[in-house]
């Protein structure tokens, strides 16, 4: 019998973000309402969530992002962008959620047998905007870049996104993505969340939960290895800055939420401001 609760492949982590929107969206004045991410994640997204540890701390991280990323996307909509193409969309539904216009192109890209369930799932459900999917699986190479090149000549401005993903990807890996999109000449922003603790340390239990689905990128500086491959942060926000800005402090988790009570505020702002999201140009 299979363990509902246990990662067994990289696209059970989609449930696992995914439950705590579907938590946000319960709450009595939620950051953001996404009411399809219930129907998405069930109960195995409830049974992933807990049996990962510190729940509370990736729950508080999920709706801090995913404010962070939204006000990003509104942002770039501003600048031109006519086509979204948001890689390892998992049971993302900001097409349905959102306030787009209703003649933006959305592309989400995941494995095949996600993109299945979504596509069944969401039947009767209809998309603020003209969204498409691809099930593909994003390390072939050659067909992805394929992908790239049709959305790439039929669009005038892109916007990429890879919210919760590039960590599954290994260094190199990354690398040739960065490349891949960088030569398409349409694809004009990247939305990303960054990580640039100096050393990163996943919480005790990780790993072996996380076994089926390994963080592999790590760098020392993650600017600096974007720019390298013609990506330039354009704009920042930090998880201290939004959190702050949407009035959600860290969670009272032990012994993190404590510590971070404890320390001088400059000092635990400094500490969340090590990660967030960034909108990169090429
Ligand atoms: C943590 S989830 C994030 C999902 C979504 N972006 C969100 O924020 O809700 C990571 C996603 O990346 C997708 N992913 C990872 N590696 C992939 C690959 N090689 N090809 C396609 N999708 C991939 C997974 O299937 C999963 O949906």
């Amino acid at each position: 019998m299979i363990d509902e609760s246990s990662v067994t492949h990289v696209t059970d982590t989609a449930y696992w973000v995914a439950h705590f929107r579907a938590k946000e969206s319960q709450r009595r004045t939620p950051v953001f309402n996404d009411s399809l991410a219930a129907l998405l994640s069930g109960k195995r997204g409830r049974k992933i969530a807990r049996s990962i540890p510190r729940a509370s701390m990736v729950e508080w991280g999920m709706v801090v992002r995913t404010s962070a990323i939204d006000r990003l996307i509104h942002e770039s909509l501003q600048s031109g962008v006519d086509a979204v193409l948001n890689l390892g969309a998992g049971l993302d539904t900001r097409p349905y959620r959102m306030n787009l216009p209703a003649e933006l192109r959305w592309i989400e890209v995941d494995f095949p047998n996600l993109i299945e369930l979504k596509n069944a799932k969401l039947a009767e459900h209809e998309p603020v905007c003209r969204l498409e999917r691809v099930g593909m699986d994003l390390s072939d190479r050659p067909s992805r870049n394929e992908v790239f090149a049709r959305i790439g000549a039929a669009s005038k401005s892109v916007l990429v996104i890879t919210e919760g993903v590039i960590s599954y990807f290994s260094n190199s890996e990354i690398a040739n993505l960065a490349d891949d999109l960088r030569a398409i000449p349409s694809f004009h922003r990247w939305i990303q969340d960054f990580d640039n603790a100096p050393k990163r340390r996943l919480p005790s239990g990780w790993a072996k939960k996380l076994e089926a689905a390994p963080f592999l990128f790590e760098v020392k500086d993650w600017f600096g290895f974007f720019e390298k491959y013609g990506w330039k942060a354009l704009e920042t926000v930090t998880t201290a800055e939004e959190s702050e800005r949407i009035g959600r402090p860290y969670p009272w988790d032990l012994p993190y939420g404590l510590l971070l009570r404890a320390l001088p505020k400059e000092m635990s702002r400094r500490i969340l401001g090590l990660s967030g999201v960034v909108m990169m140009q090429r």
